[in-house]
């Protein structure tokens, strides 16, 4: 038989459970979803068949509703981790010398940034002469439109995910990377991956793409598809400084980004609704 219960009765329960939750050291509770997910639909593009659609997983959705009465400034101790296993990697990347051209042309090695419990990493190429002088990943004018495209185009802040790139140092004039620097760097790229533990990755560009994915396929090939890297779902899209370049790219861009948030279970934000096959930064 179900119990009935009161008004006061149910706040009085609640308020149990969230001092239960406190004394077992929870901080923060994730936030409600009010948005009905996109479905992938599988007939419109190869999704159904590689990767199944994931729901956002409770728990990394969000990390900003304090429970109430606790200090929303104490660090949560598993997110400390990450963040810790993460500080130590940039630490032993910061020490990194195996790329003797880079090294000397550094003025800082460039590790990554973002939420440490990120469902989304984004991946770019290397470091380019902005990047290098701050210590940060795309933060020029191509990390603009990338923050456009997460924050317009998806719905979600850019510190919500983590970004970093195949090369952690920029190589001179900003050249592509060369096949032994981008191995050299590989071991970083792996570790720092399975610290955040991402569900989802998206590839900015071919470099991106072709080097975590093992491929000589053109980025115009691998977009539009669903991958996989160690059993992670991988959307493949144009590099934003190409985007720059080429406009008229922007509509495929804003088909993957919509790609990959059918897969995420996200919806299109209201302001990017009707705007289907236009770009995410228009
Ligand atoms: N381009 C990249 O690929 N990465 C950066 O960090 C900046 C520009």
């Amino acid at each position: 038989m179900r119990q009935q219960h009161n008004s006061g009765q149910l706040a009085r329960m609640l308020r149990q459970q969230l001092e239960s939750w406190q004394r077992a050291g929870l901080t923060h509770l994730p936030k409600a979803r009010s948005a009905r997910p996109v479905e992938a639909n599988p007939s419109d593009s190869p999704v159904g068949s590689v990767c199944p659609p994931a729901a956002l997983s409770p728990g990394s959705e969000s990390r900003d509703s304090p429970l109430p009465g606790k200090d929303p400034g104490r660090p949560n101790p598993v997110q400390e981790d990450r963040a810790a296993a993460l500080a130590r990697l940039a630490a032993q990347v910061a020490r990194c010398r195996r790329c003797p051209e880079l090294v000397r042309n550094r003025t800082q090695t460039v590790f990554g940034t973002g939420n440490p419990y990120a469902q989304l990493v984004f991946i770019g190429e290397a470091p380019g002469a902005d990047e290098d002088r701050l210590g940060e990943p795309f933060v020029g004018a191509a990390g603009q439109l990338l923050t456009d495209m997460i924050e317009k185009g998806m719905g979600l802040r850019r510190s919500d995910v983590y970004i970093m790139n195949i090369l952690r140092c920029r190589p001179p004039g900003n050249r592509t990377p060369l096949p032994q620097e981008a191995e050299n760097c590989r071991p970083f790229l792996e570790k720092q991956l399975a610290i955040v533990q991402p569900k989802f990755i998206c590839c900015l560009g071919a470099c991106a793409a072709q080097n975590l994915l093992g491929t000589t396929e053109p980025i115009s090939r691998l977009r539009g598809k669903v991958h996989s890297y160690q059993g992670i779902p991988v959307v493949c899209t144009y590099h934003p400084a190409y985007l720059l370049r080429t406009p008229a790219a922007k509509a495929q861009a804003w088909q993957d980004l919509q790609l990959l948030m059918s897969l995420m279970g996200l919806p299109i934000p209201e302001s990017r609704r009707g705007k289907r096959s236009r770009s995410s930064s228009d």
